[in-house]
């Protein structure tokens, strides 16, 4: 626990001790005890968990039914020490969830944590009411039994809460699971698909502990005293787990593993790679698989976003997995203090002597999601990401801010307009990202997606269709991924009608459903 001893030093105290009279020594100290890693610190000791796969209940007439309970539980992380949690059917994280385009799928959600909540099913396309969002509360003791259809393609989508102020908490303490979503296309990819084995679940989260094991929920107030760098962003952690893991190994057993990521973190950015540079392959992103896989040596992944990655294996080798300092664009010195200079390990790759030959890695995968045309006039919008507000304005649960056409492509601008780390997500929606800061998307930005980094200050411009589900009283949410901001206020509400009637809804909401 290097982390947490250098934590320790270089505390508040600490630098206020070290720092004397003079800014300059403080600032130098919270500088320098920014920086966070772990690499060479780890002994890849405990075998990495992999989320329960749920079998659905499949019901007489044909229903899927999935049940989730939510309660508090005990974790132990770090040897020897307790950590108190929450999970879903078990003490941390939750199930993965699996169902297949055209699937109807209904969930029971028992509440047995001490306070209220929400589960939100993040990147799926569904009813509004079923989305899970700030508006769907489910009380302490009470059950939600949300249902829809499955109608979207194959992806790596993920579950979390959503209470309007206190998701970022709910998330920390451990509730998140994966949902894989599969078709006939990607029945038909050729790609390792067998869950647990060479198709791999890592849901990548830090976290701080306190010395008795518990969470440390601690936020960075170093900023107050840095008077240049305004880092509200909630907890950045010094310790990383892999699907609720410390300290984590696997064994591969193939020549080829397919990873699907999901950086389940409060407000870390990672960038994912090897330490021998070796490159693998893209092959999906949030919102389903991209027609031609892409080989990269790094891939970044902010709060919310999910990739499917195939990586090949040489057998005998060892290799760890891990998170290199991101380019966050924050600049000096502000993205040391948002995690730009941290290096981690994930997890570490133990190849079996003899691997068992994998599928061939396809240079093309049919039926993947392609881009949309934009329409010629298609209608713009434009949301300015600052001080934790949208447009100026903090979230308000009662209050409308857009009324989209159902199944309309529209050309939505978002402006990161500060210097601070930001990832826009919407709900029930799927975009193409058009441009970054006037240029063509890299790789990793490419194909469908519903969450995406901020890499810049400036506009990046995404193509975004949205569902044809409409209601004109329930609305969907876009906001900041880094739950601190989103917590925060950084939210808005869009409800999507049926197109025609967009003047005809009410932008206020009856009733505000969530509490706070
Ligand atoms: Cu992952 Cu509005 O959420
Ligand atoms: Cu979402
Ligand atoms: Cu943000």
């Amino acid at each position: 626990m290097a982390g947490l001893r250098r934590r320790a030093v270089l505390g508040i105290g600490g630098a206020a001790l070290l720092g004397g009279s003079g800014w300059g020594a403080n600032w130098l100290v919270a500088y320098t005890g920014h920086q966070r890693g772990n690499v060479g610190s780890l002994e890849f000791r405990n075998r990495l968990r992999i989320p329960e796969l749920l079998a659905p209940k499949a019901r007489s007439d044909g229903t899927k039914r999935f049940h989730l309970e939510l309660a508090p539980g005990e974790s132990e992380f770090l040897p020897g020490r307790k950590t108190g949690t929450w999970g879903a059917n078990g003490p941390y994280l939750a199930p993965t969830l699996r169902a297949r385009d055209g699937d109807e799928v209904a969930v029971t959600v028992r509440n047995k944590l001490p306070e209220a909540t929400t589960l939100h099913w993040h990147g799926m396309h569904l009813p509004a009411r079923a989305d899970g969002g700030p508006h769907q509360m489910i009380a302490a003791g009470a059950t939600w039994r949300p249902r829809w259809t499955v109608h979207q393609p194959a992806s790596t989508l993920w579950y979390h809460p959503h209470p309007h102020g206190s998701t970022g908490p709910h998330v920390y303490r451990g509730l998140a699971g994966m949902i894989i979503l599969d078709d006939a296309h990607s029945d038909a990819a050729g790609l390792p698909g067998e869950y647990g084995v060479d198709d791999l679940p890592l849901v990548l989260q830090d976290k701080n502990f306190h010395d008795d094991g518990s969470l440390d929920f601690t936020e960075s107030t170093f900023s107050d005293d840095v008077a240049a760098v305004d880092d509200r962003r909630g907890v950045l952690g010094d310790t990383i787990l892999v699907n609720g893991t410390y300290d984590p190994y696997h064994e591969v057993t193939t020549e080829r593993v397919r990873l699907r990521l999901l950086n389940g973190s409060n407000a870390r950015v990672y960038s994912v790679g090897f330490p021998d540079d070796r490159s693998f392959h893209l092959v999906a992103v949030d919102n389903g698989l991209l027609a031609r896989p892409q080989e990269l040596p790094r891939l970044r992944l902010a709060p919310g976003e999910r990739a499917e990655v195939v990586v090949a294996f040489t057998a005998g080798e060892e290799v760890v997995l891990r998170s290199f300092a991101p380019e966050l664009g924050v600049g000096f010195p502000a993205s040391r203090f948002m995690g730009g200079d941290d290096t981690f390990d994930l997890v570490q790759f133990r190849a079996a002597g003899k691997l068992k030959s994998s599928p061939g890695l396809p240079a093309r995968i049919a039926g993947a999601p392609r881009a949309v045309d934009v329409p010629e006039g298609a209608r713009r919008r434009r949301f300015e990401l600052v001080a934790d507000q949208i447009n100026g304005r903090p979230a308000d649960m009662r209050r409308v801010d857009e009324v989209v056409p159902a199944g309309a492509t529209e050309i939505w601008e978002i402006e990161r307009g500060d210097g601070r780390v930001h990832a826009f997500h919407l709900h029930g929606a799927t975009f193409h990202v058009l441009d970054v800061l006037g240029e063509k998307p890299p790789p990793e930005m490419r194909g469908p997606k519903d969450t995406v980094y901020l890499p810049g200050t400036g506009l990046v411009r995404l193509a975004v269709t949205f569902d044809t589900l409409t209601d004109p009283e329930h609305p969907y949410m876009y906001h900041c991924h880094v739950l601190r901001h989103e917590d925060n206020g950084m939210m808005g509400q869009f409800l999507v009608v049926e197109p025609g009637t967009e003047k005809q809804v009410s932008r206020t909401l009856k009733s505000a459903h969530a509490g706070h």
